[in-house]
C-alpha cells in the first residue's frame, strides 16, 4: 500500500499530516501531500560502486526518427500544436471556463474518429448526457466519439490499458482523483499525481493525451500552473466569453514552435476556424477617428488587428486608464511619451484602449498604433485615406523615438495583401513619435488635443 506525505514546496520539509504553516521554513500554505512508493528490496538507487558509468553520445549520432503527428484535421489547432498531436506526448488545455475548451477538443476527436483513429473522451466534469448535447451541436462526427464519464483515476488507468487509443481527452485534469490520497480532487497533491501517472501510460502505450483544465482569472488557483514542467505541451485558450472571437497559442511545446496562435470564432454549431483573420479584421475596422490597423506578428504569422481608442474629458481626480488587449504598462508608457515629447497631453482625460475583436496582442510593436490611434481619438480626425484604414507597427522608446522591432518586412506584406499602404513604421526617414504624428495627423498635430 502506497503512503503519502506532506512535502513544502518551498523547503522540502516532510510532514505525515497536512498542517497550515511548514514546521521547516515557516512559510503558509506550502504543504503539498505527495504519494511515496514503497521502494522493493534490492531496487532503488544503486550504490555508487556497482553502477556502470553511462557512455556519452555526440549529439549528432544520437538517432533521430522523424516524429510521426495525428492531424486534428481542424488546421488552426494543428498548426499551433506544431503540425498534430504527437503520439505518447501529454499535452495540458488551459483556458478559463466557458471559453470553449470542451467544444474544441469533442470536435477534434470527431475529425480524428472520422478519419480512422481510435479515440476516447474521459469526462469528469459533466454527465455522459451533458456531453452527448453538445455533441449533437457539433454535429455527425462528434456523435461517434466513446465516451467514459469517470473522475477515479485508477479506473481511467485500466480503461487506457484497455482500450489504448490513439488519442485521450481528459476534460477537467482537476476532476479526476486518486485513490491514495487524501487531498481533495483539483489539489495541487491530486492534480500533480494525477498528470504524472497519466504521462505514463501516454509514454508507455504510445497514446496521445490531452488534458484540458481550468485557469483562473489570476491563474493562481491549484492546477495546471503546476503541470507546465510535467507536460511536453501547453496551449492557452484565451478571448472574452461575451464575444466570439478566441486565440489558441502554445505557452511551451517541445514538438514545435510557441508563439504560434490560432484563430476561432464561437457559432451556435462549435468552434469555427478563422483561417484568414486579418482579412476579417481589416473589413471590420471602423475607419473611424481613434481607429488604427496594427501590422503584429503573432509567432511566424503576420496579423492585422484594429487597435481603437477612446479619450474623453474626465470627471476623475485620477483619469481613467483602461487597455483591453494591450498591456497596460505599455500604454501608461505610450502615454507618457506623448505627453512629454510629442505635445499630446492627456493627462486630464480618461482614455480607453482596445483591440478589436476580443484579441490580446503582447508585443512592443503594437506601441505606435496605439500612439496613433490615441493621436487621432485626441484630435477627432480619422487617419487612412480612400476610406481605407491607416496601418502601422513599430515600438516607441523613452526619448520618443521609433525603434524598429522584428519582421518589418512580413509585416508589411501583410497589409499590402490588404491594400494598406503605405505603412506608418519606423524607418531612415521616420525616427520620432512626433515625425509620425505629424505626417498621419497632418499640420496642428502638435497643437493641445481637443477632447471630444
Ligand atoms: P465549453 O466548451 O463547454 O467551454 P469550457 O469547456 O471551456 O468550459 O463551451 C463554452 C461556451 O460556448 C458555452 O457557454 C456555450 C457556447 N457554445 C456555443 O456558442 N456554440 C456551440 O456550438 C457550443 C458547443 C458551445
Ligand atoms: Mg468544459
Amino acid at each position: 500500500m502506497a503512503r503519502t506525505v506532506h512535502s513544502c514546496t518551498e523547503c522540502g520539509h516532510e510532514t505525515a499530516g497536512w498542517l497550515g504553516r511548514c514546521p521547516g521554513c515557516g512559510e503558509w500554505n506550502t504543504l503539498v501531500e505527495q504519494r511515496v512508493e514503497p521502494a522493493a528490496a534490492g531496487a532503488g538507487s544503486v550504490s555508487r560502486r556497482t553502477a556502470r558509468a553511462a557512455k556519452a553520445v555526440p549529439l549528432a549520432e544520437v538517432q533521430a526518427p522523424p516524429l510521426r503527428r495525428l492531424e486534428s484535421g481542424i488546421g488552426e489547432l494543428d498548426r499551433v500544436l506544431g503540425g498534430g498531436l504527437v503520439p505518447g506526448s501529454l499535452v495540458l488545455l488551459g483556458g478559463s471556463p466557458g471559453i470553449g475548451k470542451s467544444t474544441i477538443t469533442a470536435s477534434a476527436l470527431g475529425c480524428l474518429a472520422a478519419a480512422g483513429r481510435s479515440v476516447l473522451y474521459v469526462s469528469g466534469e459533466e454527465s455522459a448526457v451533458q456531453v452527448r448535447l453538445r455533441a449533437e451541436r457539433l454535429g455527425e462526427d462528434a456523435l461517434r466519439v466513446p465516451i467514459v464519464a469517470e473522475t477515479d483515476l485508477e479506473v481511467v488507468e485500466a480503461t487506457l490499458e484497455a482500450e489504448t487509443p490513439d488519442v485521450c481527452v481528459v476534460d477537467s485534469v482537476q476532476t479526476l482523483h486518486a485513490g491514495e490520497l487524501t487531498g481533495a480532487a483539483g489539489s495541487v497533491g491530486q492534480v500533480r499525481e494525477v498528470a504524472g501517472r497519466l504521462a505514463r501510460i501516454a509514454k508507455r502505450r504510445g497514446v496521445a493525451i490531452v488534458l484540458v483544465g481550468h485557469v483562473t482569472k489570476d491563474g493562481a488557483l491549484a492546477g495546471p500552473r503546476v503541470l507546465e514542467h510535467l507536460v511536453d505541451c501547453v496551449l492557452q485558450f484565451e478571448g472574452e466569453r461575451e464575444r466570439t472571437y478566441r486565440t489558441l497559442r502554445a505557452l511551451k511545446n517541445r514538438f514545435g514552435s510557441t508563439n504560434e496562435v490560432g484563430v476561432f470564432e464561437m457559432r451556435e454549431h462549435g468552434l469555427v476556424e478563422v483561417a484568414d483573420p486579418s482579412a476579417r479584421f481589416v473589413d471590420e475596422a471602423s475607419r473611424a477617428p481613434g481607429s488604427v490597423v496594427l501590422c503584429a506578428m503573432e509567432g511566424s504569422r503576420p496579423l492585422l488587428v484594429e487597435v481603437q481608442a477612446l479619450v474623453a474629458q474626465s470627471m476623475l481626480d485620477a483619469p481613467r486608464r483602461v487597455a483591453n488587449g494591450v498591456d497596460r504598462n505599455r500604454l501608461a508608457l505610450v502615454l507618457a511619451v506623448l505627453a512629454r515629447h510629442a505635445g499630446v497631453s492627456l493627462g486630464s482625460c480618461d482614455v480607453f484602449v482596445s483591440v478589436a475583436g476580443g484579441v490580446r496582442v503582447d508585443e512592443p510593436g503594437a506601441d505606435l498604433a496605439v500612439a496613433l490611434a490615441l493621436g487621432s481619438a485626441a484630435r477627432g480626425v480619422a487617419l487612412g485615406s480612400d476610406g481605407r484604414p491607416l496601418a502601422a507597427f513599430g515600438e516607441v522608446g523613452l526619448t520618443g523615438e521609433l525603434r524598429h522591432v522584428a519582421h518589418p518586412d512580413r509585416r508589411m506584406a501583410e497589409a499590402a495583401k490588404f491594400g494598406l499602404e503605405p505603412v506608418v513604421a519606423p524607418d531612415g526617414r521616420l525616427r520620432t513619435l512626433r515625425a509620425a504624428l505629424a505626417e498621419t495627423l497632418g499640420a496642428g498635430a502638435e497643437s493641445t488635443p481637443r477632447a471630444a
